[in-house]
């Protein structure tokens, strides 16, 4: 590719993930965009494959030809004139840091909220980090065919609960069994619910006065009227649209809409990537900036993800590319070795006709098949010149386990296995802070698991995992220190680096203890 051609590339690259709570519909919208990208052919693929009830499907096939499951890890496919990229975050019993991690990979968030349910704890926490790195969000009120809250109550609590401005893109006419439609201000039309004669679907509005143009099959309906009127009060008394506040992720523009009825849908997707960035420059550790175009390839490995068939002792990392061109065979350099690799066997994760990658460019992710080089926050390169980006966030664990050999004389491999798998940042390690016994930390209880089996199957050692449950992490200065501090209600723990935090066993905790100790300093690390 010459510069103008990798530029052009660049330049239509849309990469972003998903954020909901559980039940939202993030499955049922990624499956309608993959359907309008047409990566797949049928409804419902996604859904069977999330359920496991599915018997051949287009994801099975390439799952078995990969042998290996990450093929909704990421998908890919071509829009409105945009390549575009969605990255899974894994929610559920999946839910871990890696879901986190994925978010530092993407250039905007989709947030997906279930309009009768509101924002749910899981959305917020996904929020608080996108929301830290300043990038676009756009959030979808989904299950519009469904009575929900109020719309304009929704809008507040976007302000409320997540500190951030809310502008309405469209207006709901009605919801649940009496949803007729929804008015588009920013399109100046009008998208009817199920309607009779599907190529009139779409009715155009006047500009002037907001109404639609000739004949109005809602004239009588006192939904359409309400509609009209709150869509005035709004531009009147409401947030104003601003692309560079949106750009800078201080305000989402917010769509209503039914995932399910595929209403509202394909206006959305194609509202929000007109207006989501094309892959930004990125940060480099030296405090210069790389430039997506720049022509030397670069990347960072966001995400490790191990095999969990111990037929395949293989891994994949995930990596992110920032600039360049990323070719197969390619050799790079890994900045934390100096050591060149060979990038033999890579996987792009893409519509359904391709399989190896070609060539990927700054917004792309590929998958690169790891046999134990690869460390979460990694970064690779292809020039002569180190490229080194700024390292990846840790996220503070909500719950925790005393973990043990379970075979006193195997100690080596236990401590080996410890080792190296903290070291991959797949759980983190704590110690008690007198007597040294092992405590991990992790997001979601999957990495526990993950953590226990690999522990077995690569390391030959049992574990003993005992739960203490879920915990809030609060670093506290060593100076204002004290020993007897710590009680069983906020156990007193050091981190990798010997640093003391308090575990806390819930906020009430935290509250008693900010109480007793008014000068003590906590400190949350994100
Ligand atoms: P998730 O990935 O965010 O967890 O949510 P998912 O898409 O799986 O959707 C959760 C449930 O909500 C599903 O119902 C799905 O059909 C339903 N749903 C999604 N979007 C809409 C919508 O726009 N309107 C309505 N009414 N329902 C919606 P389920 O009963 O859990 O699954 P299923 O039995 O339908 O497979």
């Amino acid at each position: 590719m010459n510069t103008s051609e990798l530029a052009t590339a660049v330049a239509k690259r849309r990469t972003f993930a998903i954020i909901s709570h559980p039940d939202a519909g993030k499955t049922t919208i990624t499956e309608q965009m993959l359907l309008f990208g047409g990566v797949i052919r049928q409804a419902g693929t996604v859904k069977a494959k999330k359920s496991g009830n599915f018997a051949t499907s287009d994801w099975m096939d390439i799952e078995k030809k990969r042998g290996i499951s990450v093929t909704s890890s990421v998908m890919q496919f071509d829009f409105d004139g945009k390549r575009v990229n969605i990255l899974d975050t894994p929610g559920h019993e999946d839910f871990s840091e890696d879901t986190y991690r994925t978010l530092m990979a993407v250039d905007a968030a989709v947030m997906v909220i279930d309009s009768a349910k509101g924002i749910e704890p899981q959305t917020k926490k996904l929020f608080k980090v996108v929301k830290q790195r300043g990038i676009p969000i756009f959030t979808f009120m989904n299950k519009l065919d469904r009575d929900g809250r109020e719309p304009l109550d929704l809008i507040a609590e976007l302000e409320e609960l997540l500190n951030i401005e809310g502008v309405a893109m469209n207006w709901p006419i009605g919801m649940g069994k009496g949803l007729k439609g929804i008015y588009n201000r920013q399109q100046q039309q009008l998208e009817l619910y199920r309607p009779t004669d599907e190529s009139k679907r779409f009715l155009p509005l006047d500009p002037e006065t907001g109404e639609i143009v000739g004949d109005n099959p809602l004239k009588q309906d006192a939904v359409y009227q309400q509609a009209v009127a709150d869509v005035e009060l709004l531009e009147e008394a409401g947030n104003q649209f601003d692309l560079q506040k949106v750009l800078a992720g201080q305000q989402t523009p917010v769509y209503f809409g039914s995932a399910l009825t595929n209403f509202g849908v394909e206006t959305f997707l194609k509202s929000f990537l007109s207006m989501a960035p094309a892959p930004s420059d990125h940060q480099l550790q030296n405090g210069t900036d790389l430039p997506a175009t720049a022509p030397e390839f670069a990347g960072f490995v966001f995400k490790i993800q191990a095999n969990m068939n111990p037929a395949h002792r293989d891994r994949i990392a995930f990596v992110r590319i920032c600039s360049g061109e990323f070719t197969k065979g390619m050799t790079v350099t890994l900045t934390r070795t100096g050591k060149p690799l060979r990038l033999n066997n890579a996987t792009e994760f893409m519509s359904a006709e391709r399989e190896q990658v070609s060539s990927a460019v700054a917004g792309d992710i590929v998958g690169l098949y790891d046999t134990g080089n690869f460390q979460i926050g990694d970064s690779i390169y292809g020039g002569k010149e180190a490229v080194e980006f700024e390292p990846l966030p840790q996220f503070t664990p909500e719950l925790f386990m005393e973990v043990t050999a379970k075979n006193v004389m195997k100690q080596k491999s236990f401590h080996k296995g410890m080792q190296q798998l903290v070291q991959e940042g797949a759980v983190q390690l704590y110690k008690t802070y007198n007597t040294d016994d092992y405590i991990l930390g992790a997001v979601g209880q999957l990495q526990f698991e993950v953590f226990q089996y690999r522990m077995m199957h690569e390391y030959n050692s049992e574990v003993v995992m005992k739960p203490i449950g879920a915990r809030t992490a609060r670093w506290i200065d060593p100076e204002q220190l004290d020993p007897k501090m710590s009680s069983n209600r906020n156990l007193l723990v050091k981190d990798l680096e010997d640093k003391p935090l308090f575990l806390f066993e819930n906020h009430f905790a935290e509250n008693w203890f900010r109480d007793k100790y008014p000068d003590v300093k906590l400190t949350e690390k994100l």
